[in-house]
């Protein structure tokens, strides 16, 4: 097997990090600063590439040194550029100094390498479980001017294949020090001949598919909301023309961030690309004092060489290895009933009891009590941030519900929204100082309410003294589902001087990450739902505490096939909670059976979210069949392989296929949906990756038999006589339908 290992030549002046697909080269350049070389399918470790790497010149550049008109940092591949010296593209790094400058000259000092990998201090960052399953690299920087040294972290992580890359500047000098800008990496590739694949969307459309190939000039995808949003997520690829699925050069980089992030592709007039990633720089500058650090978030690097699946997979198996907490990474999630959909705010203690009876009954495990259950919360202009129970709906009190509901055998969770303030709140009245604003400036709402000022450590403390008080009082609290329903205005705290307004994003941020990591470690036991209006904070730095993110407030499964398809680009199903709701769907009015509503939902962290005493036994029992199923695969499910197969963004009628695929590769489930009948064409063959090319798999429920190279390069015929053996014939008829395949190996 290939060697994972970082390789530094004997004159310490290149670097190679070696994975075990991968090679990412760079160097130190003859001005001090750091070239770029290469990133990208594994090369020899023997050979010292940059002595080979030569700078034509071109006219009208402008030059480091006055002898050589060939070092133009205009054209040379950096590391990590700065803007103000011959260099006209995006700058990683800009900071504003007492003089007015922005120029910086940040040159090697020294290196170390070292088994393991640091914590970032505030902000989430992905772990090794031994020191010796990853390697560190830092490279040290200095700017004699400013007084200022740029550490530029890299960990390889071997066993994943993945590279985490970070930043920090520290201000050793006496004058003060605006970073306007500290991208947590930065790429020059020589070529620009990709497409850039973004997640895109809005409330209930969330993380749709965007491809588009490069053009010259500069392209992103960000966000200005203060969280990572709907709208662009903090992921994006670059790949090859000719990549796909399952072949192709792909380029994956994730944020671990919830806020203000931009990745950002500018292609240059030489058509070379420059990559970049980090938190927003735009409205943003983080003032450093004698002393002060500011580190960025972690930027996960992701190569595959066989398309997107490749991408996705390492993704997946990195975040449930090395970043999701382990107590939950690898465990059999719960299958919860949740009463949203069932009842909104409309309901009292006995139709709460009945629902969680119900959710018994069909061999749920964890009933969830969503919003409605505090204050006088009994629509959403009122009481966010008084958390106690409201005794005119729940006279038994919260202790008392959840006591009934764990004597069912039953666990209970709980929602909470403890980033937020209704206007309309007893927390209000008494500290309007606590909400975002600009005293000079009118509030901005967001489902009539208002943001906290988590900048403020006064207001962390206070939101998880009281969530703490709830949770200890309640008892019997196991799940919470923690949801955060607009984004930020007015981004300004009263508890911090002018100049350090421009920080108030990224500290709000830091602040809501101090919250989770003191409400996860005091309450390891609790598994927290991350939940944004849906999936509106759908991101890796929630994920490092909440396990499972609510990944829309889009349930019909129509539409779910879109979402959880473009979520899986990067994050893995068991990170994706789903949840069959009833049929005509409340977002769209769509009728759909119980069976396809089911069998998309079963491809993440089943739930169920409707109003359970108002369906028919028949339903009910279906209902039951669907649970009892999913507690037989959800070991599969959640920590198999997972494969996408036919994209519903492709193609006319938006079929759509996916599959998982255990680790030892003896057993796969495949989800077929037929969003649109025809009555013109049969459909392609469907071809299952992933198996083992000589082994004979028996489809359940049928007397076929395949083998895996079959199955992977004929493919499966889904037509009338698999339907048939399956007794699937009138089910499969018309738009909306869907078939489960199960593969065993015999
Ligand atoms: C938005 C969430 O996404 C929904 O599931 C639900 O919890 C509501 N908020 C409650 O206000």
């Amino acid at each position: 097997m290939n060697e994972s290992k970082i390789y530094v030549s004997k004159d310490a002046k290149e670097f190679h990090i070696m994975g075990k697909d991968f090679s990412y080269v760079f160097y130190i350049l003859k001005n001090g600063q750091l070239g770029h070389l290469y990133y990208g399918k594994r090369l020899n470790p023997s050979n010292i590439y940059s002595q080979k790497a030569y700078y034509e010149t071109y006219g009208n550049t402008c030059t480091v040194f006055e002898n050589d008109e060939s070092f133009s940092l205009d054209i040379i591949p950096q590391e990590y550029p700065s803007y103000g010296t011959s260099d006209y593209r995006q700058p990683a790094i800009e900071v504003i100094q007492e003089d007015g400058s922005h120029i910086t000259d940040f040159k090697y000092d020294s290196y170390t390498i070292y088994e393991g990998k640091k914590q970032l201090y505030k902000l989430p960052s992905t772990f090794v479980h031994k020191d010796k399953d990853s390697i560190t690299l830092e490279i040290k920087l200095k700017d004699y001017i400013i007084n200022a040294t740029l550490i530029l972290s890299y960990t390889l992580f071997k066993e994943s294949d993945v590279l985490v890359r970070s930043s920090k500047i520290i201000n050793n000098g006496n004058k003060d020090l605006q970073i306007k800008r500290l991208l947590s990496m930065s790429i020059d590739f020589k070529s620009s001949n990709y497409e850039m694949l973004t997640l895109t969307g809005s409330w209930t459309r969330e993380r749709h598919i965007q491809t588009y190939p490069l053009h010259k000039g500069l392209q992103s995808t960000s966000s200005t909301r203060g969280t990572s949003s709907t709208a662009f997520n903090p992921f994006f690829a670059l790949k090859d023309n000719l990549a796909n699925e399952h072949t192709g050069e792909v380029y994956g980089f994730n944020l671990i961030y919830s806020g203000n992030h931009i990745g950002q592709v500018e292609v240059d007039t030489f058509l070379q690309a420059r990559v970049q990633q980090g938190i927003n720089y735009f409205n943003f500058s983080f003032l450093l004092k004698k002393g002060d650090e500011l580190e960025s978030p972690e930027s996960i690097l992701v190569y595959s060489c066989n398309g997107l699946n490749k991408m996705s997979q390492k993704f997946h198996k990195f975040y449930l290895n090395h970043l999701i907490p382990p107590k939950w990474a690898n465990c059999a999630r719960p299958i919860l009933v949740n009463n949203w959909e069932a009842t909104y705010f409309d309901f009292n203690e006995d139709k709460i009891l009945e629902l969680a009876g119900l959710s018994k009954k069909i061999g749920a495990e964890l009933f969830v009590l969503d919003d409605g259950w505090f204050g006088k919360r009994n629509n959403d202009k009122t009481s966010l941030g008084d958390w106690y129970c409201n005794l005119d709906k729940i006279p038994s009190g919260l202790k008392g519900l959840s006591e009934k509901i764990c004597n069912m055998g039953l666990d209970f969770g709980i929602w909470i929204e403890p980033e937020m303030i209704s206007k309309e709140s007893e927390l209000f009245k008494k500290y309007p100082n606590w909400v975002l604003q600009f005293k000079n400036r009118k509030l901005t709402t967001g489902r009539n309410q208002y943001v906290l000022d988590l900048s403020n450590p006064a207001v962390v403390k206070h939101i998880y003294e009281t969530i703490s008080d709830l949770i200890i009082k309640t008892e019997y609290i196991s799940y919470i589902k923690w949801d955060f329903n607009r984004t930020l205005t007015e981004v300004g705290s009263l508890s911090f001087e002018p100049k350090h307004q421009q920080e108030i994003a990224h500290r709000y941020v830091m602040g809501m990450y101090e919250l989770y990591s003191l409400l996860t470690k005091k309450f390891p036991h609790i598994l927290i739902e991350g939940c944004a209006a849906g999936g509106g904070r759908f991101d890796s730095g929630i994920l490092a505490y909440s396990p499972q993110i609510w990944t829309s407030d889009n349930t019909d499964a129509i539409e779910r096939l879109k979402i959880q398809y473009g979520t899986s680009i990067c994050y893995p199903i068991s990170s994706m909670g789903a949840h069959v709701s009833t049929t005509p769907n409340h977002q769209l009015n769509r009728l759909t059976s119980l069976k396809t509503r089911g069998d998309v939902a079963v491809f993440g962290v089943l739930g169920y979210e409707l109003d359970l005493t108002s369906l028919p036994d028949s339903e009910l029992e279906c209902i039951k069949k669907q649970i009892k199923w999913y507690k037989e695969h959800r070991k599969l499910i959640l920590e198999g392989t997972f494969y996408r197969l036919k994209s519903p963004f492709d193609g006319v009628n938006g079929n759509t296929a996916w599959s998982v695929v255990s680790e030892d590769k003896n057993n796969a489930l495949v989800g077929y949906y037929k969003v649109l009948e025809n009555t013109t064409h049969l459909p392609p063959n469907l071809k299952i990756y992933g198996l083992k090319p000589d082994k004979i798999y028996h489809l359940i429920g049928t007397n076929l038999t395949f083998d895996g190279l079959e199955l992977e390069n004929l493919g499966i015929e889904i037509n009338s006589n698999l339907l048939s053996k399956l007794a699937l014939i009138e089910d499969f008829k018309g738009d909306f339908k869907s078939i489960i395949l199960e593969f065993k190996a015999k």
